[in-house]
């Protein structure tokens, strides 16, 4: 579904800020492999999902979709087969639009379907029947204004918007990260569900270990803008916080950095 080959960025090239924010990346992924992502700040986790959707360019390498070689292809080309959702909840929805609106858009887009006027009835009731898989009482609100919608409902919300057109890969840049944590945990348990529900090949970037142990059947660690450790299938599951941080020791002989994904 995925292949990414000898994939290399470097910001600023040639000055101070240099930066090579990713390197020697080789990630293959099948259709329906989930696969959490960790790393510190700065590792390259969001740089990569830049790579993926097409928002950026590498310097080197190749980056298949289906087998057909996108590297080159600009992102609102790639969006067909994408989804994405964000870190930050107002990133994904369009605020001054409403909950219908919203769907309507991402449905069109995805699907390449024209908003005919006859077919908004039949169109309405199939936006109910998918709000209504979050259990927030979203069906019934489908006249609302985005921008008033709370964070939690709003990332439910974009993450409708991102699956329910069934892309070929799902990309999450910690999307739970700005929730509180009863409503991190709903969205988290939402992901899964809908993952599952349509099969969908993803890639979650999160800083809480635990939630990228429960989740997925891959995992990748990076760090300093590679891939350091990557695990799967039977090890994942019995994998636990204590041996990833130790692993990371192991690997880079020194402490992973990052309290936030301790604590997460
Ligand atoms: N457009 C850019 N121009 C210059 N430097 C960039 C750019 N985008 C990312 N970087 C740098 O590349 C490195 C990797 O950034 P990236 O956003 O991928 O990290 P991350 O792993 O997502 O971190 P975080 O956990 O903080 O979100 C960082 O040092 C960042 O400052
Ligand atoms: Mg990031």
């Amino acid at each position: 579904m995925l292949s990414m080959q000898d994939i290399a960025i470097t910001f600023n090239e040639g000055t101070l800020d240099e930066k090579k924010a990713l390197q020697d990346i080789n990630l293959e992924m099948k259709k329906g492999d989930f696969v959490t992502v960790i790393g510190s700040n700065g590792a390259g986790k969001s740089t990569l999902m830049n790579m993926i959707s097409g928002s950026l360019k590498p310097d080197i390498g190749t980056v298949k979709i289906n087998d057909k070689n996108v590297t080159m292809l600009p992102e609102y080309k790639r969006s067909q087969f994408i989804g994405r959702v964000f870190q930050d909840p107002m990133a994904g929805t369009a605020p001054t639009m409403t909950i219908e609106e919203n769907l309507a858009m991402a449905y069109a887009r995805n699907k390449k379907r024209t908003l005919k006027i006859g077919v908004s009835k039949k169109r309405k009731a199939l936006f109910k029947e998918y709000l209504e898989t979050l259990h927030l009482g979203l069906e019934s609100r489908l006249n609302a204004k985005v921008g008033m919608l709370s964070g939690g409902e709003r990332q439910a919300l974009s993450l409708l918007m991102a699956t329910f057109t069934e892309p070929n890969i799902l990309l999450l840049d910690e999307h739970t990260a700005a929730l509180d944590p009863s409503r991190a945990e709903l969205i988290t348990n939402l992901t899964g569900e809908v993952v599952e529900q349509f099969g969908l090949t993803t890639l979650m970037v999160t800083h809480n270990m635990q939630q990228a142990l429960d989740l997925g059947n891959r995992l990748i660690m990076m760090d300093k803008g590679q891939i350091i450790l990557e695990v799967s299938g039977e090890e994942k599951q019995k994998l636990t916080i204590e041996k990833l941080l130790h692993e990371f020791q192991r690997i880079r002989g020194t402490q992973m950095e990052n309290d936030r994904a301790i604590l997460g």
